[in-house]
């Protein structure tokens, strides 16, 4: 490669460097002759120039050009020149008036291990184009403000052949399918295998029939009909709750084996990892049910939020990921139980996102510069930006925050948008002034916020304080706008001041509620109005205060989550605990009042790596024995406490009957299983032996060999576990993950290692590459290990991966983002592994970037 090339690749992109392409593309003809090493794709594209006498620049890689036409007549080779990123036709050769361009190139699906563009899964054709792997089938502006019309003809031999858009003619080996609405190349898909649909249909508010179908490889047909039902949800809930209606005859879904993420939103045509679609009871565990259908409506709600509205440039991801994802948190917390859904978002946001923002990785919801897009979809954008909608909606209530929503769809219906846009058409809905609002989009960390309080003579004073930390290439960080969500709580747990938002913009600000007769106890931030890191020297007596009183269920958890993470803390720096933590849990276990999935989110400690990370924001390096210790000490404690308690409510939370996903049952068995994780600590394993050998259901059987992985006597489980999945790629995979994640850590690396050598770990598959190695890295002792065997394994494997996966092993370098936090001698060793990974010759320009921003 010149240097020239060198210097091109691995050059950041700069959102300020944004321009238009200089053509419009009205139509596009795609014709594929399927074969697993010669694909081949002619594109005929029909454009016009918006400008005269600009060269036509067109992305492409590792295509292989046979011809290159234009207006029919083929180019010579002084008129166009080809590199390893894409084709120019310089601008003599082109016509000043509208013209076509036709390109026939060669590509090899089979070829194809990276993932991204077409390529072959178990014999099925499919493809993966967001964000910029339409390049990889042909010659393209491969940009999401250039949409167009697609029109698609295939030929195979599979006999099912699918893309986006109405079927609009078909025969043995032959597809043709028509999409009238205007796409960008990464809304573009195609299948084809021999595939089966389970099928159905929904009606239309305007009463349209649209076909439904789930396409899955034979034999997987009889677990797709949760799924099915979830979509029918979906596309309910967006007409009733934003007013959209889905708009083509037809919207299929197919299920691979093989991809390296969720799903994805394709037109008429999203694609999903098999593992987020197929679910039955005994397989699928109730987590896996919710995520399928918050997935299912994620995928969905893009044909609105992404694809009829898409993104100008690929900086403003978050224009369409956090919507959506708010979305389908909103999907979710309506379907089931809201408040519960509230606090396992949250409890996500600061596992993923927190952390995110707190290593060197940290970037603002809105990136300003990238070299691997593929490395931003990531928890700022997705979750953080979720965060944001959130805020407006606090901001503007649900009248203002539909108004805006209508107003968004109305303007920009059929446009590439900014992040500017969508703040715009909320200052025009609502009349209010968001340009404070907007740092949250520009800038990175997460702020402080400090509170103290005052109270004389019946006036209660909040006295706020906002903080956020410089993160890498943002030393400076003004105040932002903050809603506050604060209620005022009586001595018997009344409320006196119901749920305000306070507004805070400036670095300090005060806010004062008269009138009241004694010193309230504050309820702050609500629900978790704003994701930021609250800072208040509470007792633990009002802690538990609001664990037992609180009306906003939200922060009644929250009181819970504070009092045992103080406790923890204490703990893993050799001090005792405040007992308030377990005698306060005692009322909560009894109190049949509160959900049982409530009651079970209270009874789950913190992980490990949040005890790390709150350690790390109270300025002590942690210590990952120590936290172990910690943890298991706490949940020994708070099990011998309340042994009885807890063994009725084992006895109490069974779920008699056939199993069903729904909510009511699903929260018995979390609040049941939450209690035997309890007293497997003092059982050593009996109950958990006894419900894994009778259990029915993939949640019970899963959890029970977890509660046995972790008392280490795992050995027959997991052999008989095994022996009877082991043809079932899913479950599999979740084998792989609970005997690393759940195991004595100073195992966690040595059974890693020996994993590896297991037949069935297909490395090449990204969930089972995953399972493994998530598995190790989410063991937080056992990845942590002293002696450094863990890092060098893992590093040894994304090094691995990358030639072959770079996506993939750019995305698990992420399990070194907090290396900064520890003490000497374990940073020392992780930033040898990365300096390895980051020297080594040839590295994809996806882990390369990862290596250098994670060296910082
Ligand atoms: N748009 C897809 C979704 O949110 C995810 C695509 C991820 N693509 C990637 N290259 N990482 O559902
Ligand atoms: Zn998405």
């Amino acid at each position: 490669m010149s240097a020239d090339l060198m210097a091109q690749e691995t050059a950041s992109k700069r959102l300020s460097d944004y321009q238009p392409y200089p053509f419009a593309l009205e139509t596009v003809r795609l014709d594929f002759r399927l074969d697993p090493q010669e694909t081949e794709v002619r594109a005929r594209l029909a454009l016009s120039p918006r400008r005269a006498a600009s060269a036509l620049r067109l992305d492409g890689e590792e295509l292989e050009l046979l011809s290159l036409a234009i207006d029919g007549r083929s180019l010579t080779r002084d008129e166009y020149t080809v590199d390893k990123t894409g084709l120019t036709v310089h601008a003599a050769a082109l016509p000043a008036q509208p013209f076509t361009l036709d390109t026939r190139v060669k590509i090899a699906p089979e070829a194809n291990t990276a993932l991204e563009g077409l390529y072959m899964s178990n014999g099925m054709y499919c493809t993966q184009c967001e964000a910029e792997g339409f390049r990889k089938i042909t010659y393209f502006p491969d940009r999401p403000d250039v949409m167009a019309k697609f029109h698609v003809t295939i030929r195979g031999e599979a006999p099912v052949l699918l893309s986006n858009g109405d079927l609009v003619a078909q025969e043995d080996g032959f597809a043709e399918w028509v999409d009238p609405w205007p796409k960008p190349a990464y809304l573009f898909a195609l299948v084809a295998g021999d595939l089966v649909a389970h099928s159905g249909s929904f009606t239309t508010k305007s009463g349209r029939e649209v076909a439904l179908n789930i396409w899955v490889r034979k034999g997987d047909e009889d677990r797709c009909a949760f799924a099915l039902e979830a979509l029918k949800r979906s596309m309910k809930w967006d007409e009733d709750v934003y007013g959209r209606e889905y708009d083509l005859d037809i919207f299929n879904i197919v299920a691979v084996d093989d991809f390296n993420m969720g799903a994805m939103e394709n037109k008429g045509l999203n694609i999903f990892n098999s593992k987020w679609v197929l679910a039955s009871p005994e397989t699928a565990t109730d987590a896996d049910y919710e995520r399928i259908e918050g997935i299912i409506a994620h995928e969905y709600f893009h044909n609105w939020t992404g694809n009829r509205i898409t993104c100008r440039d690929w900086f403003q991801l978050c224009l369409k990921e956090g919507l959506t994802v708010y979305r389908d948190r909103s999907f979710t917390a309506d379907l089931r139980l809201g408040p519960v859904k509230r606090i396992e978002d949250v409890i996500a946001l600061r596992a993923r996102q927190f952390r995110e923002d707190q290593g060197p990785l940290a970037h603002p919801p809105r990136p300003d510069h990238y070299r691997e897009i593929n490395n931003f979809y990531t928890a700022t954008v997705y979750e953080k930006g979720a965060e944001l909608v959130g805020m407006l909606h606090t901001l503007l209530g649900d009248a203002g925050y539909r108004a805006a929503l209508d107003l968004y769809f109305d303007r920009h219906d059929g446009q590439a948008c900014t992040i500017e846009d969508w703040l715009t058409v909320f200052e025009d809905a609502s009349g209010r002034d968001l340009s404070q609002f907007k740092r949250w989009y520009t800038d990175a960390g997460t702020p402080v916020l400090r509170v103290r309080e005052q109270f004389e003579d019946g006036t209660y004073r909040l006295d706020f304080e906002q903080d956020t930390k410089p993160t890498p290439g943002q030393p400076g960080k003004p105040p932002r706008h903050i809603p506050i969500t604060v209620g005022l709580l009586g001595p018997n747990g009344q409320e006196l001041v119901p749920s305000t938002v306070l507004e805070m913009t400036e670095a300090r600000q005060s806010f004062t509620f008269e009138g009241l007769g004694a010193r309230p106890v504050p309820s702050i931030l609500r629900g978790f109005s704003a994701p930021v890191r609250l800072e208040r020297d509470v007792s633990a007596r009002e802690l538990a205060f609001l664990l037992a009183h609180d009306t906003d269920p939200f922060n009644r958890w929250e009181a819970g989550r504070q009092l045992a993470q103080d406790a923890l803390v204490a703990l893993a720096q050799g001090e005792d605990a405040d007992p308030a933590y377990i005698d306060a849990l005692g009322a909560l276990i009894a109190d049949e009042s509160a959900d049982p999935a409530f009651r079970a989110l209270c009874l789950r400690l913190p992980a490990e790596d949040e005890i790390a990370q709150s350690l790390h924001d109270r300025g002590v390096t942690p210590d990952p024995e120590a936290i172990h210790a910690a943890r298991e000490a706490l949940a020994r404690d708070l099990a011998h406490t309340h042994e009885d308690a807890l063994t009725a409510l084992y006895e109490a939370m069974a779920v008699p009957g056939p199993y069903t996903p729904d909510p009511g049952p699903a929260g018995k068995r979390a609040l049941r299983l939450a209690a035997l994780g309890l007293l497997n600590r003092l059982d050593g394993g009996a109950r958990a032996t006894a419900l894994f050998e009778n259990a029915t259901n993939m949640t019970e059987s899963l959890a029970a060999l977890g509660f046995l992985v972790q008392t280490g006597a795992d050995e027959k489980a997991l052999a008989s576990f095994r022996s009877r999945w082991e043809g079932d790629r899913l479950v599999m995979d979740k084998w792989f993950i609970v005997q690393l994640a759940a195991c004595p850590p100073e195992r966690a690396a040595a059974r890693a290692a020996a994993l590896t050598e297991d037949p069935l770990f297909t490395w090449k598959t990204p969930n089972r590459f995953r399972a493994l190695m998530a598995g190790l890295a989410g063991n937080h002792a056992g990845f942590h290990a002293k002696d450094g065997a863990a890092y060098r394994f893992y590093a040894d494997w994304l090094l691995r991966l990358d030639p072959v996966n770079p996506q993939v092993a750019a995305r698990m370098s992420t399990a070194f983002e907090t290396w900064t936090r520890y003490d000497a001698d374990r940073r020392a060793q992780m930033q040898a592994e990365l300096e390895r990974i980051a020297r080594t010759e040839g590295l994809s320009r996806d882990l390369s970037e990862m290596a250098t921003r994670l060296l910082g």
